[in-house]
């Protein structure tokens, strides 16, 4: 079903890497009853007898921390300057303890910087790309915007290496050149497996967006010089503000590189030739949400409580243990990513490989997702389950963090029987 792109393309504008089938039928309703989900198991369509606890599987606002209740914020600093002391103090505070979870190097250097992860990989990118060709590597829609900012954007000179939904490109990187890559590719639930690909004594710098693995997947911060992240992602914060990590490389590169575009001042790290020393202590750009810094303040908290990094990445490998044993057992799904070694533990993606439903035309199938997540909503046993627009269509199930793999052992069962009530009233 999906078209491969040449692997190691000059920069050229590519389609998608998953290109849809032409439309052929408006039909939404699959074509016949199928009633066999489970392996030796048949469903009955009675309703499991119980719910997930907490619902919320979307890959983005991610679910909030276990036990959080309105009071978690309400020690926010409403009504006041972000630039008094208090609130400065709340903003650095926000910085050091992500360094400090986070197990960055100590030169390391954090900025909270405006819009959400967007915005600070598109920061990393204005201020660092020009001087070196560029390597970017996109197998989903995320990398894939990464692909144009550097073709149609900056146009700069490089390569793109790109490949369907589901699977990785070639993971190529001379040493001399710069990369930009997503960690873990949230709408095709395929992550790189590791940093070995990318060299020690590298000589261009990597940018690397982040904002699905970091918190819930070891990152090797002396591979990566340009890191960001949003916090609405793994912790289960709110969107907005994003996180944007410079190794000693990236801060010497924009101290001593002059991009050749215009410099939105959202964008400015940089004044007379000298990093803003401001940005990284809390010091934000622009106006910052202190709502939004309160909730990021009490999920660090959480985190820190539970164990660290550590306790992160065991309950979402835990949650996404769960999903699997499901999937293993399944006759009507798969991992869209084959490769296990390449699985998303956070945005875990499934392909639906129901005859019924893969003898659907796309509208078809779109149209039967929807109706699927439409049914688990109004049963309120599960938000947000359907694939990402740009994806292939499917399931997808966040497993970070903030999820309990008890409400994940809960939620299978509904997701059996949503796709028998499909089929039986089809
Ligand atoms: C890999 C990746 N990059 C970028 C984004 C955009 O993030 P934001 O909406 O926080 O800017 C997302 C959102 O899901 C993502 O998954």
């Amino acid at each position: 079903m999906a078209e491969t792109l040449p692997v190691h393309a000059p920069f050229r504008l590519a389609p998608l890497p998953w290109c849809p089938e032409p439309l052929t039928s408006a039909a939404a309703r699959p074509l016949h009853g199928a009633a066999t989900f489970q392996k030796g198991k048949r469903m009955n369509g009675s309703k499991p007898a119980v719910r997930p606890a907490r619902p919320f599987f979307s890959s983005g606002p991610c679910a909030k921390r276990p036990g959080r209740t309105p009071e978690a914020i309400s020690g926010a600093l409403l009504g006041r300057s972000h630039r008094s002391a208090a609130g400065k103090a709340k903003l650095k505070e926000a910085i050091d303890r992500t360094h400090a979870l986070l197990g960055l190097p100590a030169d390391f250097r954090v900025a909270i910087v405006p819009a959400s992860d967007t915005g600070a990989v598109e920061m990393a990118m204005w201020n660092l790309l020009g001087p070196r060709p560029v390597d970017v590597f996109a197998w989903e829609s995320f990398g894939q915007d990464w692909v144009t900012d550097t073709i149609k954007q900056l146009k700069l000179e490089g390569h793109a290496y790109s490949a369907p939904y589901g699977e990785l490109p070639e993971l190529r990187l001379p040493k001399d050149h710069d990369a930009v890559f997503v960690w873990n590719g949230t709408t095709s639930g395929v992550r790189v497996p590791d940093g070995d690909w990318i060299s020690t004594d590298r000589e261009g710098i990597t940018i690397c967006d982040a904002t699905s693995a970091a918190f819930a997947m070891e990152l090797p911060w002396h591979k990566l010089d340009a890191v960001t992240f949003s916090w609405q992602k793994a912790l289960g914060g709110e969107a907005a503000h994003g996180m944007l990590v410079l190794s000693p490389r990236a801060i010497e590169r924009i101290q001593t590189h002059t991009p050749a575009w215009p410099m939105p001042k959202i964008f400015r790290l940089v004044k007379n030739g000298q990093l803003i020393e401001g940005a990284f202590v809390g010091e934000t750009l622009n106006t910052p949400s202190m709502l939004a810094v309160e909730d990021y303040l009490d999920t660090l908290g959480w985190a820190e409580s539970i164990g660290g990094l550590p306790a992160l990445i065991a309950r979402s490998q835990a949650s996404f243990r769960a999903l699997s044993k499901w999937v293993r057992h399944s006759k009507w799904v798969d991992f869209l990513a084959r490769d296990p070694s390449c699985r998303s533990n956070t945005s875990v993606c499934l392909e639906i490989i129901d005859p019924a439903f893969t003898r659907l035309d796309e509208q078809a199938q779109r149209a039967t997702v929807k109706r699927f997540v439409g049914m688990l909503e109004e049963e309120q046993a599960a938000y947000d389950v359907g694939g990402h627009a740009n994806a292939p269509p499917g399931l997808r199930v966040w497993c970070g963090a903030t999820v309990n793999s008890s409400d994940i052992e809960a939620l299978t069962p509904w997701l059996d029987w949503a796709w028998a009530q499909i089929w039986l009233h089809a």
